[in-house]
């Protein structure tokens, strides 16, 4: 029996996003975001799935702001719908969008509860989509004078920014991949994406120093964690180049003013290079106050011929899956969470998301998810050996409060500490609530 104790000033909390929960598609102004549009096109989400109703927190916030007060946590971490504060994305502001975010930060606000607000987590503005979205260097002024109207319209209140969630996602993933809105598959596209992102967040940075804003400011990377198969150096070279994709491209920029040289020389072969104006990597690597990690898996892999964009594959070495089919590797949190330390320094960094799909069903009221409450303390065994190591953790927090749209899977995959009833949309606390409840409360537990 061991005890896992965190640190007392450790802040603990769960995170959601907008189309994810919200619902209310068509209220309160409003207008169509790339997901109101991918998810009604055919064959693009699983049963044909889309946000319009979700958890219906648009009208359901005070319920979920109880649920979160009972449990304890110090940090929400939500995101706001670009589309409720521009329609188009850029021109008139909508009052009644940023009302409703007023009235629902200062519910958590009466409720003890610190809100932490994500700029851009994938609901782009249709109107700006269809100017070419993220390819156009017109969108990331767009993006900058929406932060702009955010940090003043909420400056005092909300004390901590994430500019950009999972940049990776909304580039790769949604441009070259294709899985995501837009739904492209075109490398070059995607990394114009990928680098009018980066931008677009050191913008907003300098314009948070500017306005003078009163709080902190980061972006949320996600990373995973790829372990070489054998000590061969293709396999290490390989597992390097597909760790890199989500790390050091999305790191460097920020954190040294450039781009990995050895992933822009793999990529350039590809036929893909990034699309650098003067002043653009000056303005990327704006000091932040913080990082945001989002962490879920890893895996093993080697080197393969022709495999991928990256002459790499995944090798199954048996490790427990999700019920989405992820590796269960707790020890790749620890691993990465050391790597970007020894890479990047000892920048303060908050877990912003880390969580776990299981589609446990409500029975006689009870929702048993002990796989879940395993990944969480799993996870948390190895967070703080990660502390003990010199990560400087400041927080944590899991994804996600409630069971919510998951994107291409649509309701089909479930991340909640509580139950959505997608017909009836009652909400049900799972056992992993109780749990984490607790773990809150003590900061420690015992495995
Ligand atoms: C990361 C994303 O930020 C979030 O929107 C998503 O639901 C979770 N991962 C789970 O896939």
């Amino acid at each position: 029996m061991a005890i896992i104790q965190f640190p007392k000033d450790m802040k603990w909390g769960v995170a959601t996003a907008s189309y994810q929960i919200e619902g209310a598609v068509k209220e309160g102004g409003r207008g169509p975001s790339i997901w109101d549009t991918f998810s009604k096109t055919p064959g693009k989400v699983v049963n044909g799935d889309n946000g319009d109703v979700a958890c219906d927190s648009y009208h359901r916030y005070e319920e979920d702001i109880a649920i979160m007060k009972e449990l304890g946590i110090d940090y929400y971490r939500f995101s706001v719908a670009w589309p409720r504060i521009f329609p188009n994305g850029t021109g008139e502001v909508n009052q009644e969008g940023l009302d409703f975010y007023h009235r629902f930060v200062d519910t958590l606000l009466e409720n003890g509860i610190e809100p932490m607000c994500t700029l851009y987590h994938w609901d782009l503005p249709q109107a700006l989509q269809d100017k070419g979205g993220w390819d156009n260097r017109e969108t990331i002024d767009a993006f900058v004078n929406y932060a702009e109207v955010m940090f003043k319209e909420f400056n005092g209140k909300i004390k901590h920014w994430i500019t950009f969630n999972e940049p990776w996602c909304s580039s790769y993933l949604s441009n070259y991949i294709g899985a995501h809105a837009p739904g492209y598959t075109d490398l070059q596209l995607a990394m114009n994406v990928a680098h009018h992102i980066l931008v677009a967040h050191g913008k907003a940075v300098v314009k948070f120093r500017e306005l003078d804003v009163d709080g902190q400011i980061g972006y949320a990377p996600n990373v995973e964690w790829n372990e070489p198969y054998s000590n061969k150096q293709e396999d290490i070279d390989a597992c390097k180049r597909a760790g890199a994709w989500f790390i050091e491209w999305f790191f460097d920029p920020v954190f040294k003013g450039s781009y990995p040289q050895f992933m822009v020389d793999w990529f350039k072969e590809k036929g893909a290079e990034p699309k650098i104006e003067d002043g653009d990597m000056e303005i990327i690597s704006q000091p932040i106050d913080f990082l945001g990690i989002n962490y879920y898996t890893g895996s093993v892999g080697r080197y393969a011929e022709g495999s991928g964009l990256f002459d790499h594959e995944r090798v199954d070495t048996g490790y427990q899956k999700t019920d989405i089919g992820w590796n269960i590797y707790p020890e790749g949190f620890y691993k990465v969470l050391r790597y970007i330390t020894d890479n990047y320094g000892q920048v303060p960094i908050y877990i912003t998301e880390n969580g776990s799909c299981y589609n446990d069903e409500p029975v006689d009221g009870k929702v048993n998810d002990e796989g879940r409450i395993n990944y969480l303390q799993r996870h948390l065994v190895a967070l703080h050996r990660s502390m003990e190591a010199g990560v400087n953790i400041k927080g944590y927090l899991t994804w996600s409060l409630l069971d919510n749209f998951e994107w291409a899977e649509g309701y089909t995959m479930r991340f909640g500490i509580v139950h959505v009833n997608y017909r009836t949309l009652e909400r049900t606390k799972k056992e992993s609530y109780y749990w984490y409840k607790q773990t809150v409360h003590n900061k420690f537990f015992e495995v």
